[in-house]
Order: structure tokens, then C-alpha cells, then sequence
């Protein structure tokens, strides 16, 4: 056989040869929505700097979860947004706290379709905005620190309340070590033996959770990076996600997702369990800000970006374009 009969251009040729050998693809189940509800809110209230994301009322999330359910996706990741704030952020383990009223409005309106997640975090409740709750440090610059200890009974006692409140899926998200073994012993304890665990696995200090920022209208003083990965790093990445699987986690995550798809193809090739990946909102605003301009067009680069995503090894992809996607890809 000359080297001239191997053309790999003859199966590109046509649209439908192209369909047909596709090595990825898209569907509705394996993209998950995450939805952000604000206390006193009256209506769906936009973001600027998320173009069609909104911060959502009770009420308006009704109508929101019903169409995510509609468009076949696999599930919903909701962020509360409260009116107020403390040291230790009450309001995550309030029963009547914003996050958990809203997991009750989701899994009543659509829990049979959806998987209802909840971010399990205090940076949303805390008026410093740090993930977990603060003690003096003598070494720090800043004269304070983040104490994993304390934080992680904040982490227990706010997964018993998202449990009861009926989350299927509990989110943890704020990179405390040992996190995972801490939820899943309280979970077992209480009885929820079937209330899963997410485990943001390998979570990086990010510039592109910039917009997140004010969708939670965090008050966030300083960075992550005590507690949050390097983005330098990339074995650490799998250590992180081993240690999440020892620990029992159900799933684990690559976060943010288009930057680290080294990271999330190396964990996707070793994981025992399945891995999903976060489309941060700086992933969002950057595409939709280019395409605002007309400097790219818009849902080829988003159809893109999600593939990639899936590509480099992703089974979900949480992104805020799974109803746009998934409408979009009932209609193909
Ligand atoms: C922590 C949390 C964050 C995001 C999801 N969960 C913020 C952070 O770690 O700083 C960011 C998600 C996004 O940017 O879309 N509760």
C-alpha cells in the first residue's frame, strides 16, 4: 500500500461520514446545570458579568427546573445566595437557610428527572468568603488562616441538613483535606447511606472564578491559594483525586475544566469512579464576551469548548450552557 491511498481526509468528506465516525459526542444526560438562588430575591435577576445566567427567586426557580428537566439534562448544581452573612456562615446549616429552602423547591419540582446537587461550601455564607471558617496564624500575612479542623464539623453538620433537605448529590467544594471521609462518616452515621458524594477533587486557585464572584455576591478579601491547588501542578492533581476515592467519594471532578485538561485526562485514565468537570464562569464570560464582539462565533466555540472537555476524558461536563446545549441538541 503507497503511502498516497492513506487519506485520512476521506473521512471527513461529508457531513455524514463525519457524524458517523465522530469519537465524542454530546448528549443531554451528561451535562449538569448549576443554578444560583438568592434570598429576598423577586424575580430572575441577571449577572453582568454572565450574560444569561441570573440569580434566581424560589419562585423562579420553579419554571427554571422544570425546563432543565424538559431538556433531558442529567442534573442541577445549586449555589444559595443569603441576605446575610457571618464568620461562620450560619446560614449553610440552617434548615430555612436559602440553599436548602431551594434544594426542597428542586426536588419537588423535577427530583424524579434531575439529580439535584447542592455546592457544599461556606464561602457563599461566610461575611470573610473563605470556605471555611478563620483562626489567628501568627505565620500567615494576613494574621489569620482558614482551620481545616473546625471547618470540617461546619462540613458535617451542613451535610446532615442538605441530606435531609433531600439532595441526592452533595458538592464538596472547598478543598479541606480530608473533606470527603468526614461527610461520608457523618452521612453513614445518620442514615443517609444513599446521598452521594462529588468530590471536588482537584480544585485549582483560579482567575476564572472571577465571575462566580459576584453571582454570589462573595465578599471575598485576598485569594484561595492556602487551600486550593496550584496551577502549576499537575501529579498533584491525581493525588488529590485518590485520595477522594479512598475516602469514598462517588465522583470526582477536574476544576476549572478548559485550562486543566491535562489534569482531567490523566485522572480520567485512572479513576475508578466516574469523573466529571467544571466549566468555570470565567469559561463562560470569556467566550460570550468574544462572541458579544463578534470576534468568534458563538456556539461553535461553545460547542467546542464543552467537547474538548469531553474529550480530554470528562463523563459530565457542569456548564452553564447545558439548557442552551441540550435544547440545541434535542433539535439536531
Ligand atoms: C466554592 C465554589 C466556587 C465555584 C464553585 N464552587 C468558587 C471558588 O472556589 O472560589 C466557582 C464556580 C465558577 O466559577 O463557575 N463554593
Amino acid at each position: 500500500m503507497s503511502q498516497r491511498s492513506i487519506r485520512p481526509r476521506r473521512l471527513r468528506s461529508s457531513p455524514a461520514m463525519r457524524r458517523l465516525v465522530a469519537e465524542t459526542r454530546l448528549h443531554p444526560a451528561d451535562l449538569v446545570l448549576p443554578m444560583f438562588v438568592r434570598e429576598g430575591a423577586t424575580g430572575p435577576e441577571p449577572i453582568g458579568s454572565m450574560p444569561g445566567v441570573v440569580q434566581h427567586s424560589l419562585d423562579s426557580l420553579k419554571g427554571a427546573i422544570a425546563q432543565a428537566a424538559e431538556a433531558g439534562i442529567g442534573g442541577v448544581m445549586l449555589f444559595g445566595v443569603p441576605l446575610e452573612k457571618d464568620a461562620i456562615g450560619s446560614g449553610a446549616t440552617d434548615p430555612d437557610g436559602i440553599l436548602n429552602l431551594a434544594t426542597r423547591v428542586a426536588v419537588e419540582e423535577a427530583g424524579g428527572a434531575l439529580v439535584v446537587q447542592t455546592d457544599l461550601c461556606l464561602d457563599e455564607f461566610t461575611d470573610h468568603g473563605h470556605c471555611g471558617v478563620l483562626r489567628a496564624s501568627t505565620s500567615s500575612a494576613t494574621g489569620y488562616e482558614v482551620d481545616n479542623e473546625a471547618t470540617l464539623e461546619r462540613y458535617r453538620e451542613m451535610a446532615l441538613v442538605q441530606a435531609e433537605s433531600g439532595s441526592h448529590l452533595l458538592g464538596l467544594s472547598g478543598m479541606m483535606d480530608g473533606q470527603t471521609a468526614v461527610v461520608r462518616e457523618a452521612l453513614e452515621g445518620a442514615g443517609f447511606v444513599d446521598t452521594a458524594i462529588l468530590a471536588y477533587a482537584a480544585k485549582y486557585a483560579s482567575a476564572y472564578y472571577g465571575p462566580f464572584r459576584e453571582a454570589v455576591n462573595s465578599s471575598l478579601v485576598g485569594d484561595r491559594r492556602s487551600y486550593q491547588m496550584d496551577a502549576a501542578n499537575r501529579r498533584e492533581g491525581s493525588l488529590e483525586v485518590e485520595l477522594d476515592i479512598i475516602e469514598g467519594a462517588d465522583v470526582v471532578m477536574v476544576k476549572p475544566a478548559g485550562s486543566y485538561l491535562d489534569v482531567l485526562a490523566d485522572v480520567a485514565a485512572t479513576s475508578t469512579v466516574p469523573v466529571w468537570a467544571y466549566q468555570v464562569s470565567g469559561e463562560y464570560a470569556m467566550i460570550e464576551a468574544a462572541a458579544a464582539n463578534g470576534w468568534i462565533d458563538r456556539e461553535r466555540a461553545i460547542d467546542e469548548s464543552v467537547l474538548a472537555i469531553k474529550r480530554a476524558g470528562a463523563d459530565v461536563v457542569l456548564t452553564y450552557w447545558a439548557l442552551e446545549l441540550a435544547e440545541r441538541l434535542r433539535r439536531s
